[in-house]
């Protein structure tokens, strides 16, 4: 399907120019001035729209530079457009960088609520820049209201850590001719922190993620959706092993409370829904060769999960605050469910639809089944002479869940089901000692929404399918302190999805629904050397001569008004460079990521 790939000179994406405003910054960045042009980082993605032109206004809602932002976000303010007339509104977020830094963390907030959380890709010495587009449009009601705005990007700058970050948010507002049916409100399960000019995420373990919500009495539709990221021990939880094998080697350095996580969503202590998350694989992660100029899955724009709570409305709708609780728990062989390690971040907001016409929507008591979840582990450690050499931790895992009840509004009664059904496996294999790994992951999941009238009252049905399959060989153990080491890392991983993204359906006025359906797959190998520059907790982000590496991803895209493929390879490594890039105007077939070794 894709013969007659385009070769791109490297001049094509090292585009875009660069010029140093002032010298208010450190020597590393001067030196850098006018010498190479920027390199474009980008994610794969199905462009939002035809075309970008033709915005009824814009407006410029952060401008600012993380240098040493550790503990101090940007706090600005938003107002909406004057005299503009729009129904979508885009995101356009422009960052650049130059110098050496890891990947950072980005959370962007209007008031207590959370509208994007992203990661930057790792600098290089020569400077890189990224944009990316994300539509906000369900965060409509926000948008026409003035707002605080708080982003983080907690970086370190310093002599080691030389990059800094320049970033622009541009709001672009267009008027499609549509009307808009956005939530009534939009409720915060978040710290609600913004009037002391932080960020409303909270960190678990060590915080409760509880929040008092009052629903209107008329609420109709209510769909919370989900933010929840893992960070520092957690930040590849899918790696992470079960406690009671953390000991296994001496020479590596694992993380516990196993490699499952279940992130929950409870209602006055029930559990309403879960989601069993995405791995996304930060630009950092694996092997950092394997992420310039192509990022990972999603790493741009962290996916939210939706659970529609309407079948709680009942006992919701009765003017009184109720318990909204995030948890996030791995998997502990001797109780189900366990700790996680520090930390991850949560947040999330209900979107409220309500009946004008209603005064109270009145439901029966609801049906549920939430039986405990069925998992199973099977380990293997091989031993010789008293040394463990290796290690197999296969964990599987199973769960359904649904809640169904008869709601009335002004409207009539009408019987709602939300349900869940998810599977999960995951196989660590550790050889050589430790030093050799590889781990297949396979998530499978549906949710599924029925109503039998009512507002949108079609049958929504989301289904995913990920599996990840990487290796990372270390030839010496991974030492900070020890110079000239190597990496040798692969990854083959893919997301498949048949999703009725609900919100933006709910938000947009439609009468009928596509299915959106992504098959996208990301293929590379990479070896690192870092030599004696390896130093102390910066080595692992600056590639020494030699390193090398190649990326590639299919990516095909279908839905009511887009149909779209791309087709991209990369060399990464010490002089990273596209050398394919092939747009396609319709679905492409993706070939399948091979996990057999997790069968
Ligand atoms: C996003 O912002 C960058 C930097 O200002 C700009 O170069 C790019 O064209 C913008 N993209 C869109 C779609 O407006
Ligand atoms: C950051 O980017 C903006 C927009 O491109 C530019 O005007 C500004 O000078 C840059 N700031 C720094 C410190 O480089
Ligand atoms: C979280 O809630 C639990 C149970 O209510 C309580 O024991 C614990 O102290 C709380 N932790 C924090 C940090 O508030
Ligand atoms: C071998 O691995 C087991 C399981 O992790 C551990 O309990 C034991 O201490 C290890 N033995 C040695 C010698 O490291
Ligand atoms: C790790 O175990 C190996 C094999 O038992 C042993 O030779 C080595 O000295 C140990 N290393 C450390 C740091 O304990
Ligand atoms: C460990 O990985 C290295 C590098 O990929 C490879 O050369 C070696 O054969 C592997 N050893 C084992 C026991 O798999
Ligand atoms: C690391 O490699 C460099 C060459 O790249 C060499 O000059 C240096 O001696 C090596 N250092 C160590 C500790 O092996
Ligand atoms: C080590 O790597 C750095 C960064 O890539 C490079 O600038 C330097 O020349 C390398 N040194 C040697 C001895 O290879």
């Amino acid at each position: 399907m894709y013969s007659g790939f385009v070769l791109l000179a490297a001049l094509h994406f090292l585009r875009g120019c660069h010029s140093l405003s002032d010298g208010t910054l450190a020597g590393e960045r001067a030196v850098q001035s006018g010498a190479t042009p920027l390199l474009e980082i980008f994610q794969v993605e199905a462009p939002l729209r035809k075309t970008y032109d033709g915005a009824a206004c814009k407006k410029v809602v952060i401008q600012h530079e993380f240098a040493a932002s550790y503990g101090t976000p940007y706090v600005g303010s938003y107002s909406p457009p004057a005299n503009c007339k729009f129904t979508t509104t885009i995101f356009n977020l422009s960052i650049t960088s130059y110098g050496i830094n890891y990947d950072r963390l980005g959370l962007i907030y209007f008031g207590d609520v959370e509208l994007w959380r992203l990661t930057t890709a790792m600098p290089v010495r020569t400077g890189i820049f990224s944009n990316y587009q994300k539509d906000v449009t369900i965060f409509d009601p926000i948008l026409r209201s003035e707002q605080k705005v708080i982003m983080t990007m907690d970086n370190i700058y310093d002599s080691t850590f030389t990059g800094a970050w320049n970033v622009t948010l541009t709001a672009l507002y267009y008027d499609d001719h549509k009307t808009l049916t956005p939530a009534n409100k939009i409720l915060p399960i978040s710290s609600q922190s913004s009037a002391q000019n932080r960020i409303s995420v909270f960190s678990l373990p060590d915080g409760n993620a509880t929040s008092q919500i009052t629903l209107p009495r008329n609420t109709e539709r209510a769909v919370v959706s989900i933010l929840a990221s893992g960070n520092g021990a957690e930040e590849f939880w899918f790696r992470n092993v079960e406690s009671e094998y953390l000991n296994t080697f001496n020479n590596s350095v694992l993380y516990g409370y196993s490699p499952f996580r279940e992130v929950q969503l409870l209602i006055d202590g029930n559990l309403a829904g879960v989601s069993w998350p995405f791995p996304i694989v930060f630009t950092g992660g694996i092997s950092p060769g394997l992420w310039v100029p192509i990022v990972g899955i999603d790493a741009f724009d962290i996916p939210s999960f939706e659970i529609d709570i309407s079948p709680w409305l009942g006992l919701l709708c009765d003017g009184k605050a109720h318990t909204f609780e995030l948890k996030v728990v791995g998997y502990d062989s001797k109780n189900t469910f366990g700790s996680i390690n520090s930390n991850w971040w949560v947040s999330a907001s209900v979107f409220v639809w309500t009946d004008p016409q209603g005064k109270q929507t009145k439901g029966s008591s609801i049906q549920s089944s939430v039986p405990r979840p069925d998992f199973k582990l099977t380990p293997k450690i091989t031993s010789s002479a008293g040394t463990n050499t290796s290690m197999y931790l296969k964990l599987t895992a199973s769960r359904k869940l649904s809640h169904t009840a008869r709601i009335t509004t002004s409207s009539g009664t009408r019987s709602l089901t939300w349900a869940q059904d998810l599977s999960y496996t995951n196989v660590e294999d550790y050889t050589n000692l430790g030093y050799n790994k590889t781990l297949t992951q396979i998530t499978r999941g549906s949710a599924r929404y029925t109503s039998s009238g009512g507002l949108l009252p079609l049958p929504i049905t989301n289904s995913y399918y990920w599996p990840i399959h990487f290796t990372s060989d270390n030839l010496v153990p991974i030492n900070p302190q020890v110079k000239n080491q190597t990496l040798i890392a692969s990854i083959d991983r893919s997301s498949v999805e048949t999703t009725i993204p609900i919100l933006p359906y709910l938000t947009k006025s439609v009468s009928q629904i596509f299915p959106s359906i992504l098959t996208t797959r990301q293929a590379g190998d990479s070896v690192y050397f870092w030599n004696n520059t390896y130093y102390q907790f910066a080595g692992a982000i600056d590639p020494a001569k030699g390193t090398v590496g190649t990326t590639e991803q299919w990516y095909s895209f279908l839905d009511s008004d887009t149909a779209y493929g791309r087709y991209v390879k990369a060399v990464d490594g010490y002089e990273p460079v596209l050398i394919v890039d092939k747009e396609f105007g319709e679905a492409i077939s993706v070939p399948n990521t091979d996990v057999s070794s997790a069968e």
